[in-house]
């Protein structure tokens, strides 16, 4: 079976103090077995994370990476062996917000995924529609473009070694959380997409469902049969919220 896998992101939020403070509530928490739980603090918070969840069962993960994986002269970027140097398993790929609003292309999101995994981390490749996308009819469309440009560049195998996190750009941050069968209908057609080219790989791969989660409505997200945890943004800014939503995933 699939290890369900809770991650936070924090984005853009924090401050020394803050994190310090989130790091205290963190460590507080009573985590359940089985359920992988990570979190992305702002790359400058990585190391204070990393050392503060020392002993804790909490992975710690980036943002986003560099499109060259070593480092090199890429004035302001961050490459995937430094992440991997400062403690992190994990990077973000592709969050709706950096295709928005800094116009990551499909091909820039690819060269960042191979460039994770030469390093030994593992992406998180994030796909969703806009609500523009949605009312045209386009979301498998745009989902199975977003997915299918990294299926063709690196193969499917690459997909034994990622995760998947469905977004619908629409429900970021909006309070609007896609319903639990909008979600398993994407959910459901992201497998299908890898089952076509691998039963095995599809079988494996965990897609989670990012978009409001909270956890009043995590369980019932959670419960659907391809939905195999969650993405979480603002809620992961409190720990006992984030908590919550990691035992829904129990
Ligand atoms: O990466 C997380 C997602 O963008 C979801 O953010 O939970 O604040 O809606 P949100």
């Amino acid at each position: 079976m699939r290890r369900p896998l809770v991650a936070g992101n924090w984005k853009m939020h924090g401050t020394r103090a803050s994190v310090a403070e989130l790091i205290k509530g963190l460590r507080q928490l009573a985590l359940p077995v089985g359920v992988e739980i990570a979190v992305m603090p702002p790359s400058l918070y990585l190391h204070q994370v990393v050392m503060g969840l020392e002993g804790k069962a909490i992975a710690v993960g980036a943002q986003n990476c560099a499109v060259e994986p070593m480092q090199g002269a890429l004035t302001g970027e961050i490459a995937a062996s430094q992440l991997a140097d400062a403690g992190c398993s994990m990077v973000l790929i592709g969050h709706s917000e950096r295709r928005q609003v800094l116009g990551e292309t499909d091909a820039m999101l690819t060269r960042k995924f191979a460039a994770a995994q030469s390093c030994g981390l593992m992406p998180v490749l994030c796909v969703g529609e806009t609500l523009e996308q949605r009312e045209a009819g386009l979301t498998l469309e745009v989902v199975a473009r977003q997915l299918g440009s990294v299926i063709e560049q690196m193969g499917v195998g690459a997909f034994s070694r990622a995760v998947v996190a469905y977004e619908p750009v629409w429900a970021i941050g909006t309070g609007l959380t896609a319903s639990p069968e909008q979600a398993q209908e994407v959910h459901a057609a992201i497998r299908a997409q890898l089952r076509a080219e691998s039963a095995e790989v599809a079988r494996g791969v965990r897609i989670l469902y990012g978009g409001s989660v909270k956890a009043a409505n995590a369980v019932e997200l959670f419960g659907m049969a391809d939905i195999d945890g969650g993405l979480i943004g603002g809620a992961s800014l409190n720990a006992e919220e984030f908590g919550a939503i990691c035992r829904a995933a129990g």
